[in-house]
């Protein structure tokens, strides 16, 4: 869907939802559901809607992928590929100055690898865009997302951050690990009943924007996670699977054991084209 069509009409909405109810009747009479059973649904969407887990649901579900590869359908293969932003995107993450670094040690972090991950941000053509703005949210080597682990201080593997002159950018921080969505709320409850397991595979999340383009949220994998293949909400894309480099020689970072990198150049479409 390109920009222009994101508005959201009352011609859309009366189409839309005439097709959506005339599927859910067809799908309710030919279960036979029946009035409790009516009411328990109910009943877990007003769960949902308290817990605010609607995004939730809709990732697990994987309408969120589903919805991502209909609004970039018509994309062609020389921008980056784009991917869903998920639930954990916190406003307003801090501005990190170069060197960039996202995180600061917490207690319970344990042995984790320090990860460099850098590239360039470019128009589709390879033309550097110096006002390029990166923001980029994951979880740590353990303990989850810093919302989830009071150990952690806020906002820590989140922020903000500027490109150099040739469109480069770099970020320290930790390889992060597969990890399990929220399931002590009611999308858990749906997950155990459905018997979907919980599992993403460890991922670090970018929202990219340059003026005159437009903004990219996606999400960088790993070769060789166990989820890859199976990731609870579908949204491993193979190109979007980077290679990690490991150097053996921490001494240049201050790092008494090897790290590892990570290249990921980034390619913005430009705004003019639907
Ligand atoms: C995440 O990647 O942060 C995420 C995506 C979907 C559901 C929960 C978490
Ligand atoms: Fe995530």
């Amino acid at each position: 869907m390109s920009a222009s069509a994101d508005v959201v009409t009352n011609e859309r909405v009366a189409a839309v939802s005439t097709d959506v109810l005339a599927a859910l009747h067809e799908v309710l009479g030919r279960h036979q559901v029946t009035e409790a059973e009516w009411r328990g649904v109910l009943d877990f969407l007003t769960d949902v809607g308290r817990a605010d887990e609607f995004v939730l649901l809709s990732d697990v579900t994987r309408t969120s992928v589903l919805i991502d590869a209909l609004s970039h359908a018509a994309e062609d293969g020389g921008v980056t590929a784009s991917d869903v932003e998920g639930p954990l995107y916190r406003e307003d993450p801090p501005w990190r100055e170069r060197p960039v670094k996202i995180y600061a040690d917490y207690e319970g972090m344990g042995e984790g690898d320090v990860l460099i991950v850098g590239g360039r941000v470019t128009s589709a053509e390879g033309e550097p865009l110096p006002g390029a703005v990166l923001d980029v949210w994951q979880t740590g080597p353990s303990g989850g997302y810093d919302v989830w682990d009071e150990r952690q201080p806020a906002y820590n593997f989140r922020g903000r951050f500027g490109v150099d002159d040739s469109g480069a950018y770099e970020f320290q921080t930790m390889l992060p690990k597969p990890y399990t969505v929220p399931t002590d709320g009611p999308v858990g409850r749906y997950l155990e009943l459905v018997g979907q397991h919980p599992w993403r595979p460890a991922h670090i999340h970018f929202k990219v924007e340059a003026d005159g383009h437009v903004p990219l949220t996606t999400q960088v994998f790993f070769p060789g996670d166990p989820y890859l293949e199976d990731d609870t909400i579908g949204a491993v894309k193979p190109e979007l699977v980077r290679p990690l480099t490991r150097r053996e020689d921490g001494s240049e970072l201050g790092l008494d054991r090897p790290f590892y990198t990570c290249e990921f150049d980034i390619k913005l479409r430009p705004a003019s084209r639907s």
